[in-house]
């Protein structure tokens, strides 16, 4: 046998952020591989945090049970189930141990607020961490970020930051369509920054990220939107580099701009963005023509508007927000957060 299969038991918890992305992933083939590269802001505030306990067992169910905010949950667990069977390949050890999964987020779930990523990123950070233990190595970024990805796509973007690319890209430093790597010389401009979440409507989205990956294979512009993803990348990480907000601002909103169109102009065709969503737009266009501020909007598949702004804005953006802003919101609803690191491991437990 491969594997040295010495440990009996093992509880391992990590939390692991969301993330937003800049440039987006919107298109896959595959094995979860990315038709185009994609870049984001790793979150800090919005994570989850999964514990996993390990058997080894004889026989095996290797899902033995599942729970999401100390309660069974059906359609999350089928998801994990599928996913664990999904990567035997290569996680042989798997068939070896029965797996008990806890699972929170930090945030409230009925804000809209995409979990996949964090979620399968804190799952995958357990996974390796056992992996890695067994095998009597280190733990291993990238590892964890290709499970993760196996998971939900933009996951394999949770597991380091603070900003972190995904896809082959020739132009594009250590790129690989496996695993996200880390933007590397991020100018001082972009060191502190913010994502502050408009929440406009909590409600379930019609189309979910899955689908809507599906209607790009048919799209008639799906070829001239992975042209146009890879020349933003390019771009983008251009800005980052010299702290061009400008050029950087710019590239964020047509990504934001152009996911939403691709959705109205894919058939079946569907719509995500609510009239609230349009009036924070123009009002964000209008607040910076007339301030200067580099706060900028971005939007993932969904209604909800990210503002994206420096933290020596941060006072001016919040009153922004307060007089302006949230009476478009659900609620009143904002959710604060800022750039951040990845997963962090909480506890990790064997014998
Ligand atoms: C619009 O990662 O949720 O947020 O791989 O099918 O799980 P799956 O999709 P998912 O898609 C994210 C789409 C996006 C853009 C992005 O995060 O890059």
């Amino acid at each position: 046998m491969h594997q040295n299969l010495e440990i009996n038991y093992a509880k391992i918890t990590y939390i692991a952020p969301s993330n937003i992305a800049f440039i987006k992933y919107w298109g896959k083939r595959d094995r979860q591989i990315p038709m185009n590269p994609s870049l984001s802001m790793t979150l800090d505030n919005c994570f989850t945090k999964t514990t996993v306990e390990l058997k080894k067992e004889t026989s095996i169910r290797i899902l033995k049970s599942f729970k999401f905010e100390e309660k069974e949950n059906i359609e999350f667990r089928a998801r994990i189930e599928n996913y664990l069977n999904s990567i035997i390949d290569l996680l042989p050890w798997l068939k070896y141990y029965s797996l008990e999964i806890k699972t929170e987020n930090s945030f409230p779930h009925s804000t809209g607020i995409a979990s996949s990523a964090s979620s399968f990123a804190a799952l995958a950070a357990c996974l390796e961490e056992f992996s890695a233990h067994l095998k009597q190595r280190n733990f291993n970024a990238n590892s964890a970020s290709e499970l993760a990805r196996l998971g939900s796509g933009s996951a394999g973007r949770s597991i380091q930051g603070p900003y972190m690319t995904w896809g082959l890209d020739a132009h594009i430093e250590n790129s690989s369509n496996s695993y996200a790597t880390k933007v590397t010389n991020v100018h001082e401009n972009f060191q502190k920054m913010n994502d502050s979440i408009l929440i406009v409507s909590s409600e379930e989205k019609s189309i979910g990220s899955t689908a809507g990956h599906m209607l790009m294979n048919t799209h008639l512009f799906n070829e001239l939107r992975y042209i146009q993803a890879k020349d933003n990348i390019s771009d983008l990480l251009k800005a980052i580099l010299v702290g061009d907000f400008d050029t950087f601002g710019t590239i964020l909103e047509n990504e934001a701009l152009t996911l939403h169109a691709l959705m109205m102009s894919s058939n079946p065709s569907y719509i995500l963005l609510e009239g609230r969503s349009l009036d924070i737009i123009k009002a964000v266009k209008s607040y910076r023509s007339r301030t200067n501020i580099p706060v900028y909007f971005t939007i993932d598949a969904g209604p909800n508007i990210h503002l994206i702004y420096p933290d020596k804005d941060k006072a001016q953006v919040l009153e922004f927000i307060q007089s302006t802003l949230l009476q478009f919101c659900e609620k009143e609803r904002v959710i604060h957060d800022h750039l951040g690191f990845g997963a962090k491991k909480i506890e990790a437990y064997f014998e």
